[in-house]
C-alpha cells in the first residue's frame, strides 16, 4: 500500500501539490508557446530603428555623400538581433527596457553594420549584396564604404559617451563594446577568417574564429543590456556566457544558411563560403553534423538561462529560433 493512502491529509496535500504543479507546468507551456518570436523581434527592431533614425537626425555636419551612405546602410533591413538581445537582457533584469538599453542597442547595431560594410569590401569577402540591396561599395564607392564604416564605429562610442544616463555605466559599456569589436575580438576573428581562407581545415581554428568574429559581439550585446539594468556580477556572468554561446550558434547557422538558403532568402550572396574556401562548419563537419552542432549549442544557451526561469522565455525562444533560421 502506498504510504500516502495511509494519511488522508497528506494524500490531499500531495494531490493538491501535484495538481498545482501540473497546472503550473501547463501554464508554463502555454506561456512558452505564447512567445511569438518573429513578432517580438519585429517590435524590438522597430524600437531600435526609430532610435537610430532619431540619432541620425540630430547629427549635424556630416558631408552629404557620407550622410547618404550612412542612411543607406542603416535603413537597410537588418534583423537587429544584437539590439534585441540588449533590450531583452535589460528587461530580464529590470522588468522593462530603458533608454540606456535603447541607446546601447543602437550603438551595437552601428558597430555591427560597420563590420558588414567592411566585410563586403573587395579586399575582404568581396560581396556585392547585403541586406537585399547592393553593398555599400557598390551603391556608392569603395572609399565611401571604408569611410562610412569608420564613421559608424566612431559614432557608436559617441552615442554611448553622450547619451548614457550615468558616467560609470557609460565607461563600462564602452569597454565592453571596445573589447568585443577590437583587435582581440571581432577584428581578430576577421583577420584569422581571411588568413584561414583556402589554408586550413582545423576545427580548433574554426571555433576560435567564430568566437572572435561573431560570438564576442553577442556576448557584448547581453552585457550591454545587463549594464543598462544595473545587473549584479552573477547575473552579468550568466548573461555574458549566454551571449557568447548563442553567438557561436548564430555563426554556425550563418555558415549553414550560406549552403542551404538562396541569395534572395539571405539578402546576400549564397554559396560564397565554399567558393572562397572559407573555414566553416559545413566545410569541416558537413551539413548534417553542423546542424546538429548548432542545435546543441542553442540548447546549451537555453540551459545557461535556467536560473532566470520563465522570465527568460523570449531569450530561450530566440536561441532556438536563430539556429533554425533560413536568413
Ligand atoms: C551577419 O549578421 C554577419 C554575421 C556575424 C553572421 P546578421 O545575420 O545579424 O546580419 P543582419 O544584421 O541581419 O544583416
Ligand atoms: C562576418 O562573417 C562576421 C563579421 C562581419 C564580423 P561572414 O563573412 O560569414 O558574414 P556574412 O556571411 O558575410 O554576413
Ligand atoms: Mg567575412
Ligand atoms: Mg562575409
Ligand atoms: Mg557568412
Amino acid at each position: 500500500m502506498c504510504i500516502i493512502s495511509l494519511y488522508p491529509n497528506l494524500k490531499k496535500q500531495y494531490n493538491n501539490e501535484f495538481m498545482a504543479k501540473r497546472h503550473s507546468r501547463t501554464a508554463d507551456r502555454f506561456k512558452m508557446q505564447k512567445v511569438d518570436i518573429k513578432k517580438a523581434l519585429t517590435e524590438k527592431a522597430d524600437a531600435v530603428n526609430s532610435k537610430i533614425a532619431a540619432i541620425l537626425k540630430e547629427w549635424t555636419g556630416i558631408p552629404k555623400k557620407l550622410a547618404d551612405a550612412l542612411d543607406y546602410v542603416l535603413a537597410a533591413p537588418g534583423k537587429r538581433i544584437r539590439a534585441a538581445i540588449v533590450l531583452w537582457c535589460c528587461e530580464l533584469i529590470e522588468g522593462k527596457e530603458n533608454d540606456d538599453a535603447l541607446n546601447a542597442a543602437a550603438a551595437i547595431e552601428m558597430v555591427h553594420t560597420y563590420s558588414l560594410v567592411h566585410d563586403d569590401l573587395p579586399a575582404m569577402d568581396d560581396d556585392d549584396f547585403r541586406r537585399g540591396r547592393p553593398s555599400c561599395h557598390k551603391a556608392f564607392d569603395e572609399a565611401t564604404a571604408v569611410l562610412a564604416g569608420d564613421a559608424l564605429l566612431t559614432m557608436a562610442f559617441e552615442i554611448i559617451a553622450a547619451k548614457i544616463s550615468d558616467a560609470k555605466k557609460a565607461v563600462e559599456m564602452m569597454r565592453v563594446l571596445a573589447e568585443a569589436a577590437g583587435p582581440a575580438g571581432m577584428i581578430a576573428g576577421q583577420v584569422n577568417d581571411l588568413a584561414a581562407q583556402n589554408n586550413s581545415n582545423s576545427s580548433e581554428e574554426l571555433h576560435d574564429i567564430h568566437i572572435n568574429k561573431t560570438a564576442k559581439m553577442f556576448r557584448a550585446s547581453a552585457l550591454l543590456g545587463a549594464i543598462a539594468a544595473d545587473a549584479d556580477e552573477k547575473q552579468r556572468e550568466t548573461l555574458a556566457l549566454f551571449g557568447l554561446t548563442l553567438g557561436l550558434g548564430f555563426q554556425v547557422a550563418d555558415d549553414i544558411i550560406d549552403v542551404s538558403s538562396t541569395s534572395s532568402q539571405l539578402g546576400k550572396t549564397a554559396g560564397k563560403d565554399a567558393k572562397q574556401g572559407k573555414l566553416t562548419y559545413p566545410a569541416v563537419f558537413g551539413l548534417e553534423k553542423s546542424k546538429e552542432n548548432a542545435r546543441q549549442i542553442a540548447q546549451k544557451a537555453v540551459d545557461i538561462l535556467k536560473p532566470f526561469g520563465d522570465k527568460a522565455a523570449v531569450l530561450k525562444e530566440l536561441a532556438l529560433a536563430l539556429v533554425d533560421r533560413t536568413k
